[in-house]
C-alpha cells in the first residue's frame, strides 16, 4: 500500500507541476465576494466572510467568535484553471508569485475616500506593483514579463461604492441623474486609471465580473427598508454603471493594443436565481441564511455580541448573508464564469481567455 501512495503522490506532483509550468497566473482585484484572505491577514478580526463554508464552521462550532478563512468561488476558478489556492497577498512569508495571487480584500470600493479604512482597488494596485518587483526577483526580467503578458487579471468591484452612496443619500433617494452621472464616471474613470496600470506593467487579458442585481442584496432592501423583491434605485445604479462599463472595455479594447477581456454578466445571473429561486434550486431566494432583521438584511451574521439566526441547510438558500451568495450559489456562478455560453460571458469567457494568446 505505502510504495502505491508513493508512486501515486510523485506521479500526482509530477503531473501537477508539469502541467503548472504552463498555467497562466491569474491576479484577483476586488472587494468581499472574492476575499480569500486579504482582509483577515490585514489584521481585521473575525473577517471570516460569507459562503457556505462559514457557514459549515458555524453551525458545526457555534463558535461565532473564531476566526474563519472562508473560500471564494476565486478557489473554484483556480481549479478550473488548474492553478493552485490564490494566497491572499498580505499572508506572511509569500515567497512564489508565479501561479498568481489574490489582492481582493472586503469592504473595497475604488474611490478612495469610499471607505478608507478598506483596502480600496488603488492600494491593492500599489501591492500589485510592488509584486512585479518580486516576481522579478523570483524568476528574473524575462520570465517575469512573460508571466505578466500571460495572466489572466480578474475583477469584481464598485459595488461597494454604490453602496455607499445609497447609504449617504438614504432619504433623498431616486438621486438626480446629475449625481448618478457624476459619480459613475468617477468610478469608471478611476477604474480605467487601474486597468491601464496593469496594462502598462504587460497585462493583456482582463475578465470582469459585471456589478450584481444590487437592489435584491438583502443587506440593500433592510438599509432601504423596502419590502419586495428588488429595490428600484440600487438595481438602476447597477444596470446604469454595467452597460457603461461594456461601453468602457470596448474602447478599451479599441485603443490599446492586445488588450483581451471578459465580462460576466453576474447582474442577470444572480437576477434570475433570485426571482426564481426553485427553478434553480433554491427553496429560499429573498431572505439570507444568516443575520436579522428584515430579509435577515442586518449584517449581524457571525459578530460577536448580536444576535441573529442561522438557517440549517444553506444550500437551500441563494444568500448565505446579508450580501453574499451560498457556496451552492457561488458555484454555479464560478462555473459560468470559466465556461459559459455568449449569452452570459463575452467576448472571451475565462476559460478561452486564460488559453488565448
Ligand atoms: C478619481 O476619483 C477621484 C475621487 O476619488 C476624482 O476626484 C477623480 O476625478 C477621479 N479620476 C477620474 C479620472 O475620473
Amino acid at each position: 500500500m505505502f510504495p502505491t501512495l508513493l508512486i501515486f503522490t510523485t506521479l500526482l506532483f509530477l503531473s501537477l507541476s508539469l502541467s503548472n509550468a504552463q498555467k497562466p497566473p491569474l491576479f484577483v482585484f476586488g472587494d468581499s465576494l472574492y476575499d480569500d484572505g486579504m482582509t483577515l491577514y490585514n489584521g481585521v478580526k473575525g473577517a471570516g466572510l460569507s459562503t457556505g463554508l462559514t457557514a459549515k464552521l458555524i453551525l458545526k462550532s457555534r463558535l461565532v467568535d473564531t476566526l474563519t478563512v472562508v473560500l471564494s468561488p476565486i478557489s473554484l476558478v483556480t481549479q478550473f484553471a488548474g492553478l493552485p489556492f490564490l494566497q491572499p497577498y498580505l499572508l506572511p512569508g509569500l515567497k512564489d508569485y508565479t501561479k498568481g495571487i489574490n489582492f481582493a480584500s472586503a469592504g473595497a470600493c475604488v474611490l478612495v475616500e469610499t471607505r478608507p479604512q478598506t483596502i480600496n482597488l488603488k492600494r491593492q494596485i500599489n501591492y500589485f506593483i510592488q509584486m512585479v518587483q518580486k516576481l522579478k526577483q523570483q524568476v528574473g526580467e524575462a520570465q517575469a514579463n512573460k508571466l505578466l503578458s500571460e495572466a489572466v487579471y480578474l475583477f469584481n468591484i464598485a459595488g461597494n461604492d454604490y453602496v455607499t452612496l445609497l447609504q449617504k443619500n438614504v432619504k433623498k433617494l431616486p438621486l438626480s441623474n446629475f449625481k448618478r452621472n457624476r459619480q459613475m464616471n468617477m468610478i469608471l474613470g478611476n477604474l480605467t486609471i487601474h486597468i491601464k496600470t496593469i496594462y502598462n506593467q504587460g497585462g493583456r487579458k482582463f475578465a470582469f465580473q459585471n456589478l450584481g442585481p444590487l437592489g435584491c442584496m438583502p443587506s440593500m432592501k433592510y438599509m432601504l427598508a423596502f419590502k419586495g423583491t428588488c429595490a428600484p434605485e440600487p438595481q438602476e445604479l447597477a444596470k446604469m454603471h454595467n452597460a457603461k462599463f461594456a461601453a468602457l472595455a470596448k474602447r478599451l479594447q479599441t485603443n490599446l493594443p492586445g488588450f483581451k477581456y471578459s465580462i460576466y454578466d453576474f447582474y442577470t445571473s444572480l437576477y434570475l436565481r433570485v426571482i426564481y429561486g426553485s427553478r434553480y434550486g433554491f427553496r429560499e431566494s429573498e431572505t439570507a441564511c444568516c443575520g436579522s432583521g428584515s430579509y435577515n438584511g442586518d449584517f449581524t451574521c457571525q459578530k460577536k455580541d448580536q444576535s441573529f439566526t442561522v438557517c440549517s441547510n444553506p444550500s437551500e438558500y441563494l444568500w448565505f448573508d446579508a450580501a453574499h451568495p451560498t457556496d451552492k450559489a457561488n458555484q454555479a456562478f464560478s462555473k459560468e464564469f470559466w465556461s459559459g455560453g455568449s449569452n452570459l460571458v463575452a467576448p472571451y469567457n475565462l476559460q478561452n481567455l486564460f488559453a488565448a494568446n
